[in-house]
C-alpha cells in the first residue's frame, strides 16, 4: 500500500518564495518517489475564512493551481484539485469539529493573530480553520503533509483528531506528520517574523523578475561593515544563500567573519541565484497560462480522483459515528 500524501494552499495569491521552498518543493520531492500516492488541493474555502474578493477568488484559485504545475507537479503523478469541488472536505469538517473544543482552536497562535490582523470579522469560520485543515488532510489518511514550520500547531490538532476519532470510533486513521525540507522556515527580508504575503516588503514573488528581485534584495537592511553579531535581515540573506546559492555561501560568510564583505556583492549574487531559480519556472507558468482548458481538465480530473478516496472516509465515519445510512 503506498502512503498518501495531502497538501493545501490557500487561494491567496500568488506563491512566494516562501511558500516554494517550505511546501512546493516537498511536493515535487515526494510525487517523484515511487511509495507516495500525492493529492495536492488549492483551499479555496479556506481563503473564504478571513476577508476576501469574491470578483479575484476564481483567478487566484486557478492562479495556484497553475503555479503548482509550473513549479513541476505532474497531474500524472499527483492528482491536483480546488478543495470545494469535493464536498467532502466540508462536510468531514462537522464531524471533525466535534473532536476538538472552543478551547483548543482559540488559543492557536494561528487564530490569535488573525483575530488581530481582522477584528471585525472574527466568525465561526475563522475558529473552526484548524478543523478544516484536519478534514483535508484525514479524508485521505494522509501520513505525510510537506508544509513549512508555521503549520506545525495545525498539524498538531490534527493528530489529536485523528487519535480521537480512532479511540472513539474505531477509525484507522495515521497521525500525519509534516514532510520537512530544508526550507521549513524562511524569514523575512525585513528581518522580522517570516516571509509572507500578507506583509508588503517581506517576500519574493515566484514571478518576480530579475530587476523587481534585486531591487527587493538590494533594499534589505545591512550595516555599512561586516562581522560581529548578524543582524536578523543578514540572517535572512544567508539562509536563502545557503539554499539557493550554497557553493557561494562559505566564501562570503568567511568575507562577514573577515569584515572584508561587499554587501552589494552579496546581495548581487544572491538576487542572480534567486532568478536562476525562479526562471524555469516562470517560463513553465507562461506556457501553462496560455492554455486555461488543459488546467480546468486538470482540476477535474484531479477532483474526481480525490472524490473516489473521500467519499469512501466519509461514509466509514458516518457509519461508525452511527447515522442511517441507507443502501
Ligand atoms: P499557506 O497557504 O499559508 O502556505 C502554503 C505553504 O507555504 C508554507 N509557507 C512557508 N514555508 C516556509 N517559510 C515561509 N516563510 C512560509 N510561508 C508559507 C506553509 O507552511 C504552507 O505549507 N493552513 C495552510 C493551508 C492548508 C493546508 C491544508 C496545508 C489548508 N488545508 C491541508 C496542508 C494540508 C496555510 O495557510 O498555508
Amino acid at each position: 500500500m503506498k502512503k498518501r500524501v495531502l497538501n493545501g494552499m490557500r487561494a491567496t495569491g500568488k506563491l512566494h518564495l516562501g511558500n516554494y521552498l517550505g511546501s512546493a518543493k516537498g511536493m515535487t520531492a515526494l510525487q517523484e518517489t515511487s511509495d507516495h500516492e500525492c493529492l495536492y488541493c488549492v483551499v479555496d474555502l479556506h481563503a473564504m475564512t478571513t476577508p476576501y474578493d469574491k470578483v479575484l477568488l476564481q483567478h487566484t484559485t486557478r492562479s495556484v493551481i497553475i503555479d503548482y504545475l509550473a513549479c513541476g507537479i505532474d497531474p500524472d503523478k499527483s492528482a491536483l484539485f480546488v478543495q470545494s469541488h469535493v464536498t467532502q472536505h466540508a462536510e468531514f469538517a462537522f464531524f471533525c469539529a466535534m473532536m476538538s473544543t472552543v478551547a483548543r482552536c482559540s488559543h492557536l497562535p494561528t487564530y490569535k493573530e488573525k483575530v488581530k490582523q481582522y477584528p471585525q470579522h472574527v466568525t465561526m469560520a475563522m475558529l473552526n480553520y484548524p478543523m478544516l485543515m484536519t478534514s483535508d488532510i484525514l479524508l485521505y489518511k494522509a501520513t505525510d503533509v510537506p508544509v513549512g514550520l508555521d503549520q506545525e500547531p495545525h498539524m498538531e490538532i490534527a493528530r489529536e483528531v485523528a487519535r480521537r476519532f480512532n479511540a472513539d470510533y474505531g477509525m484507522d486513521f495515521p497521525e500525519p506528520q509534516r514532510f520537512i525540507t530544508k526550507g521549513q522556515y524562511i524569514p523575512s527580508l525585513t528581518g522580522e517574523g517570516k516571509m509572507s504575503k500578507s506583509v508588503e516588503g517581506s517576500y519574493i514573488a515566484l514571478t518576480d523578475d530579475l530587476d523587481t528581485i534585486r531591487k527587493k534584495i538590494r533594499s534589505v537592511p545591512t550595516a555599512t561593515v561586516a562581522g560581529g553579531e548578524m543582524s536578523p535581515s543578514v540572517k535572512t540573506l544567508f539562509v536563502l544563500l545557503e539554499l539557493l546559492a550554497q557553493n557561494e555561501c562559505a566564501q562570503f560568510k568567511k568575507a562577514y567573519d573577515d569584515q572584508t564583505l561587499k554587501f552589494v556583492e552579496l546581495k548581487d549574487a544572491l538576487s542572480d541565484a534567486i532568478y536562476k531559480e525562479l526562471k524555469p519556472i516562470q517560463t513553465k507558468r507562461h506556457e501553462i497560462e496560455s492554455n486555461i482548458p488543459y488546467v480546468d481538465k486538470v482540476i477535474k480530473e484531479g477532483a474526481e480522483k480525490a472524490r473516489d478516496i473521500a467519499s469512501k472516509t466519509v461514509r466509514e465515519v458516518k457509519e461508525k459515528m452511527g447515522l442511517l445510512l441507507l443502501r
